[in-house]
């Protein structure tokens, strides 16, 4: 059968998600990312979806929600911070879940921060999540900037999910043995590694990731900038 997702890699957390409906952007940070596989003034989408609002997330969001016209999904106080600066924005909540016009999206849990800078300093923004995509009888989870959780283990046990994209750079978020561990409680088809090797913070062999998955069946797949999947 032919294959009706395709999900390309963008560097970092960045991934384009094509579905026959519509074309998904998920936390796009190109401009000034050394891995980006695409210009933020070229790359075409209907959706971005948002994690949470750290730089390496938000990045290139309002930019290309404007002039592509893409509607930002993301958690109600940073849907409202993108939509005060102009883009058309669907907020929602952690748990939460709609039905767009390709499928349905459901937030999910992130144990992480969610800020962004302002002339009087930082200011936290909404709390960070993941998302749970569902289009074309597939399931993909993006977990966003995350801590190991207990909710990857309900996630798992509820839904056979065919792909899950795991942050892997450690300092900020999981690292490989984490989300080693991840990937047991997932259960996912394939696990590709995400949020790594951008910068020195978060450098590491996502070969450990493979590996230490490796000890309980998971499937890893080391996808590099500007490599597309298919579903
Ligand atoms: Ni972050
Ligand atoms: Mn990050």
């Amino acid at each position: 059968m032919a294959s009706k997702i395709s999900v390309q890699y963008l560097g970092h957390s960045c991934f384009l998600i094509s579905t026959p409906r519509a074309k998904i952007l998920v936390d796009p940070f190109l401009t000034g990312n050394p891995q980006a596989a695409a210009k933020a003034e070229e790359v075409q989408c209907d959706y971005i979806l948002l994690s949470h609002a750290h730089g390496d997330h938000y990045g290139d969001a309002i930019s290309i929600a404007k002039r592509t016209g893409a509607t930002v999904v993301a958690a109600y106080e940073l849907a409202l911070h993108a939509g005060a600066q102009g883009a058309k924005v669907h907020p929602m909540g952690c748990g939460g879940g709609k039905d767009f016009d390709f499928g349905r999206v459901q937030l999910t849990i992130a144990h992480h921060t969610s800020s962004v800078e302002g002339p009087g300093g930082v200011v936290s923004l909404a709390a960070p999540v993941g998302f749970l995509i569902q289009a074309e009888g597939k399931t993909i989870y993006f977990a966003g900037d995350t801590a190991l959780t207990m909710e990857m283990q309900l996630l798992g046990s509820r839904h056979t999910i065919d792909l899950a994209l795991l942050p892997i750079g450690d300092n900020f978020t999981m690292g490989p043995e984490d989300a080693a561990e991840a990937v047991r409680m997932l259960k996912p088809t394939v696990a590709v590694p995400m949020h790594y090797n951008t910068f020195d913070l978060i450098r590491v062999d996502p070969e450990n990731f493979v590996r230490a998955a490796a000890k309980h069946g998971g499937k890893v797949q080391v996808v590099p900038p500007g490599v597309t999947l298919t579903l």
